[in-house]
């Protein structure tokens, strides 16, 4: 089975300089490594240069947030259908940070429908800001899924990649445990499933938050996951080489 891969720049690196070098090397670790499928979301600003300069088929583009409208009085945002102009295939939607600047449930609704509508595939981020032990976290996360998975046909769902991101690992070193990523994993499919019916089991989810290459290959393994999204470490060329050759090793 393949593993993705998304490699999320945020608002990295400063320059084009450094992101067409950081980029070369991503490219480089991508071409070694067999059973990965590897998408990257750079500031949009350099989306278009990095995707005119490759020119291989590993490597597909995405965009790290955008809008649902087609176009009009929207400053300082880009439309989804600009971003696929310039060769973005997939789209973060909902991700802890864009919804810390104001994206809400109802946000990600409407750009996974628009995402959809023009053959985009959306990576839907859900994930809680804390644990108790009261289990509250399981609510946000259905709310959260009930939100996008509650207007979708089974057909539609099946497009959507769920990226499971406890906020309180993102940034650091040290993931979720896989065992507790995979009850949150049967979690997940339940809550869809019971949206959706048994059609919507197969949902790709995958994971992120402090995912790094000393714990990837533990998270795909045990996880129930079939991928990672990656931040920091995807912009430290050494260290995402690493990740990259770790999964490879395991999955092939
Ligand atoms: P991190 O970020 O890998 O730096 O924890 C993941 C994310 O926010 O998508």
């Amino acid at each position: 089975m393949r593993a993705l891969v998304i490699a999320n720049w945020k608002m990295n690196p400063p320059t084009f300089r450094e992101a067409r070098g950081l980029f070369e090397a991503t490219r480089k670790a991508a071409e070694r490594s067999r059973g990965v499928t590897l998408v990257v979301a750079p500031p949009v600003i350099f989306l278009r240069p990095l995707s005119a300069l490759y020119k291989g088929k590993r490597i597909a583009f995405a965009l790290q947030g955008g809008h649902w409208e087609k176009a009009g009085a929207q400053t300082g945002e880009i439309s989804m259908a600009q971003a696929q102009d310039a060769r973005a295939s997939y789209i973060i939607v909902g991700h802890s940070e864009s919804r810390a600047r104001g994206e809400t449930n109802e946000d990600t609704r409407k750009k996974v429908a628009a995402a959809l509508a023009l053959k985009l595939t959306p990576i839907l981020c859900v994930g809680e800001r804390q644990r108790d032990q009261g289990g509250a976290h399981f609510t946000i996360v259905s709310e959260q899924l009930r939100a996008v998975f509650g207007e979708l046909t089974a057909t539609q769902a099946a497009r959507v990649i769920v990226a499971y991101e406890p906020i309180w690992a993102i940034g650091g070193e040290e993931s979720m445990s896989p065992r507790d990523m995979h009850e949150m994993a049967i979690f997940i499919r339940k809550s869809i499933v019971d949206l959706l019916g048994q059609g919507s089991m197969s949902v790709k989810i995958i994971y992120g938050g402090a995912a790094t290459e000393e714990n990837a290959t533990a998270m795909l393994a045990g996880g129930d996951v079939v991928g990672l999204l990656v931040g920091h470490v995807s912009v430290d060329s050494k260290r995402f080489a690493a990740l990259l050759s770790a999964i490879s090793k395991s999955v092939v």
